[in-house]
């Protein structure tokens, strides 16, 4: 193991043993590590590529550290907006196979170690002929992190194919495989972000995938690109497509501007709360709730363009300018460049604040804050 010396970032160990392997390193930037490209360093970042070295690593010394200092999960880091320095232990999955693991005439059973790119397992899927994922193609972010806030766009969530989720608890050192049933998938939410927050590592998502055409066109502008792209019945190949094109014309590329994709959930009102405020802002979309119909979704992105943040910066409350809303998608906030993590926050407090005062309506954010 490594001296304080070693210069930030350095590879400090590989623990080969039990042909399973370990990278461990300490005092690493984080900035290439998180979608918004915001500068933080972690004391330690552990990847590991075999579930099984979770448990075996250095006789448990990985897991008993884990069990007393401060850690988390870190997927693509897609989804996260770092404020500070993270003094503890970051855990990154590098296992990334993909398998079939059962078939039937209709369907194919497929199990993607948590590692695993999310739009790469898509493009297998795709290139397999597997139906179910191909909404959610172009999504940043790896297999792993999928289940955690149930990622979910055009009309499709990835609960709708997930069989179950394997992961590994740190509270007791076992593998267990969760049934999707018992994930308490929501929008945006799953027994991972609640009673298993902090408690488990998940280490691998089956998935049934259905092997008969499923196409899913329930989402309009979607429905109106696929019928622009190609004649005839739709294949997996132009939904793909048509989802891609529709993502690149909405929301930026992390790769050119920070941003974690939506940063605030669309608020779910009671729904007289929804038809008082469409009393005067009749043009407001509304969302009913299939589960419950006291309740109604609102759309956060009308909201925050309606409040005319869309394209605006921090300047307007009297920061730097390196903070906005994206102009073509007022639901994203972004990094102009150099802002930091609180810079982000406290911009992001704004918007909610001005959102709670023009439509009294609370906006909670869906990017984990750390
Ligand atoms: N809208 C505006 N102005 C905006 C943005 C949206 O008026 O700047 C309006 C739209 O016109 C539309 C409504 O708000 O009437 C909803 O917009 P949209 O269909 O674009 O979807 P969204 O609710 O803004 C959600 C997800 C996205 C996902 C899209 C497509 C959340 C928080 N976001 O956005 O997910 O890609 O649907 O299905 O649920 C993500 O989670 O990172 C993400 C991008």
């Amino acid at each position: 193991m490594a001296s304080a010396m070693s210069p930030p970032g350095a590879e400090l160990s590989i623990n080969s043993s039990y042909l399973c392997v370990v990278k461990i390193f300490e005092n690493i930037s984080l900035r290439n590590l998180n979608s918004f490209g915001v500068e933080a360093c972690a004391a330690r970042l552990v990847e590991w590529e075999s579930p099984q070295e979770l448990s075996r690593n250095a006789d448990g010394e990985l897991i008993s550290s884990l069990t007393k200092d401060p850690w988390l999960a870190l997927g693509g880091g897609n989804n996260i907006l770092f404020t500070r320095d993270f003094d503890g232990t970051l855990v990154k999955s590098a296992a990334r196979k993909i398998e079939v693991t059962a078939e039937t005439p209709k369907t194919l059973s497929v199990r993607a170690e948590s590692g695993t790119d999310w739009d790469y397992f898509v493009s297998w899927c795709i290139a397999n002929n597997a139906w179910g994922a191909e909404n959610l193609s172009g999504i940043p972010g790896s297999v792993g992190a999928a289940p955690i806030q149930n990622i979910g766009a055009y009309g499709a969530e990835a609960k709708d194919i997930i069989h179950s989720v394997e992961c590994f608890s740190i509270d007791t050192g076992v593998f267990l495989t969760l049934a999707a049933e018992h994930c308490a998938f929501g929008y945006r939410d799953s027994v991972f972000k609640r009673q298993l927050r902090g408690r488990v590592i998940i280490t691998a998502v089956n998935f049934i995938l259905s092997k008969k055409p499923r196409p899913n066109l329930h989402y309009a502008a979607l429905a109106e690109k696929v019928a622009e792209t190609g004649s005839g019945e739709p294949t997996l190949q132009n939904i793909s497509q048509a989802v891609i094109s529709i993502r690149n014309s909405k929301l930026p590329d992390p790769k050119k501007i920070g941003n974690a994709g939506s940063f605030f959930k669309n608020p779910i009102v009671d729904t007289n709360v929804a038809h008082e405020i469409a009393k005067s802002h009749p043009e407001m979309p509304l969302y009913p709730c299939a589960e419950n119909h006291l309740k109604t979704k609102l759309a956060a992105g009308w909201l925050i363009e309606a409040a005319g943040w869309r394209g605006k910066t921090d300047i307007e409350t009297g920061g730097r300018g390196r903070v906005g809303i994206h102009p073509c998608q007022a639901l994203v906030v972004i990094n102009n460049g150099g802002a930091t993590g609180s810079e982000i926050v406290s911009f992001a407090q704004e918007v909610q604040q001005d959102i709670k005062s023009k439509f009294g309506v609370s906006l909670e954010i869906e990017v984990n804050i750390c």
